[in-house]
């Protein structure tokens, strides 16, 4: 057992199982100890064995907000308290945050104090109360302060609003995480945690590179936040080389030169080839990038091995064709056959990755996940070609990952993919990490 120092909680992205293994895999890749001892489809419980800096939410495309824990009730009392009405259960959690240094630490603050309450629970009778909970803690606190001479006012939140939970724009127009004045209640199963925000994902840092670079177009680029849980996902890190064959725009090169890695592109068409090229230049003045190493090549994936060297990357982390824009949901028939006709790339791709790949490296690519009319859901099978090679596929979840107490994981461990894709999509996206 190693003593565990620390524990923070962190907020996920709208897909927490991609969110929950781009946080492990970006641990495991930097030897950073964890053991998580609770996950939800809204936030999970981390505890570390040395302290992690809050800036590394800025490395993260799937976490939302990082919080530090301060104290914890049982979520009973929770219950009791904001579904039963009992008022012994209310002023018990009220008490439970007065006992912290959360209140003293928001007195510090200059001038007249602004303070926040968000509420996460994935228990849907609870989420309704949300709004209630958030107001009686809220006006609770605003007395707390004054009785510690402390003018403040309470960020409430319009009663349209579906959750009881501030954006992490506000969170950031407000200064909350340097003022410390956000306060997380974070309702599992059994145990509510209570915690105050240190670090806030930046959604204007990755928009700005998705809409600012000078060249764009969506059918040869992808969201940055994904791109960058996808490097994480390769376990890149700044002394490796990341390879992306299919570079389009450059999206995935981008987010991996942002963690310092050495970065090669390539791609048949050669306006994407200039494209990435003036991207990456526009990134490395951008971000004041001294140490900015990258090249991209035009060319094919047939021969890549040729192109870019045998043995010569770390990390291989792309996204291929996935086959037409769909207009509508299309038939099986027809999904089949978008999958058949893509095959032979993404088969030949595979073989070639395994050449240039350094022993250990690690391929992270995107099948196409397509919805079809008769609810099934048509996908590529890469499996038989995987072993063929001399591959194998990681599992984002592993049993050393989890504390003691965590919720049965069965059911994360067994997971061979991750899929990505948003309800108003016909074409998601399978995502599958492979090893060497
Ligand atoms: C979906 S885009 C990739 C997006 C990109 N990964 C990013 O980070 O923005 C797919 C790219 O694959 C390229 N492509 C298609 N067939 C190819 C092939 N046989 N060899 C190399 N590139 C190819 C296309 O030109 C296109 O730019």
């Amino acid at each position: 057992m190693i003593p565990m120092m620390q524990t923070l909680i962190f907020i996920s992205g709208k897909n927490w199982v991609l969110s929950l293994a781009e946080l492990s895999a970006y641990f495991k890749a930097r030897a950073i100890r964890f053991k998580l001892d609770y996950f939800s489809t809204e936030f999970f419980t981390i505890i570390f064995e040395k302290e992690l800096s809050p800036s590394v939410v800025d490395d993260l495309g799937g976490t939302i907000k990082i919080a530090s824990f301060k104290a914890k009730v049982p979520t009973e009392t929770i219950k009791e308290a904001f579904l039963k009405k009992s008022k012994s259960a209310q002023t018990q959690v009220v008490e439970t945050i007065v006992k912290t240094d959360i209140l003293k630490n928001m007195a510090q603050t200059e001038g007249k104090l602004l303070f926040g309450i968000s509420v996460y629970t994935s228990d849907n009778n609870i989420k309704t109360a949300g709004g209630g909970i958030q107001r009686y803690i809220g006006s609770h606190l605003k007395e707390e302060l004054t009785a510690l001479g402390k003018n403040s006012s309470f960020m409430g939140l319009g009663k349209d609003r579906g959750k009881a939970q501030l954006s992490h724009v506000e969170v950031l127009k407000k200064e909350f995480v340097e003022k410390q004045a956000e306060v997380l209640l974070c309702i599992g199963k059994t145990d509510t945690l209570i915690g105050i925000t240190i670090a806030v994902h930046n959604p204007f840092e990755f928009q700005k590179r998705d809409v600012y670079k000078p060249n764009q177009r969506a059918i040869f680029g992808m969201p940055p936040r994904l791109a960058r849980m996808m490097v994480n996902l390769s376990a890149c890190t700044s002394e490796k080389t990341l390879l992306d064959p299919f570079c389009g725009v450059g999206t995935i090169l981008q987010e991996a030169l942002l963690e310092h890695a050495t970065v090669v592109g390539v791609d048949v068409n050669s306006w994407c080839v200039k494209a990435a090229t003036e991207n990456l230049e526009w990134l490395e003045q951008e971000y004041r990038l001294s140490d900015a190493d990258f090249r991209v090549i035009s060319g094919g994936v047939a021969h890549l091995a040729e192109k870019v060297g045998v043995e010569s990357v770390d990390c291989i982390v792309t996204e291929p064709d996935l086959g037409p824009a769909l207009k509508e949901t299309p038939t099986k028939t027809y999904a089949q056959k978008i999958i058949s006709k893509l095959h032979p790339l993404f088969m030949d791709f595979i073989e070639q990755s395994y050449q240039v790949l350094r022993p250990n490296g690690r391929l992270v690519i995107v099948t196409p996940y397509i919805r079809t009319r008769s609810k099934e859901r048509i996908t590529m099978t890469i499996d038989e070609k995987v072993k063929e090679i001399g591959f194998k596929r990681i599992y984002a979840f592993t049993d050393d990952m989890f504390s003691a107490n965590a919720p049965d994981h069965g059911r994360l461990m067994g997971l061979p993919s991750l899929v990505e894709m948003e309800e108003r999509h016909k074409v998601g996206r399978e995502i599958h990490i492979i090893q060497k």
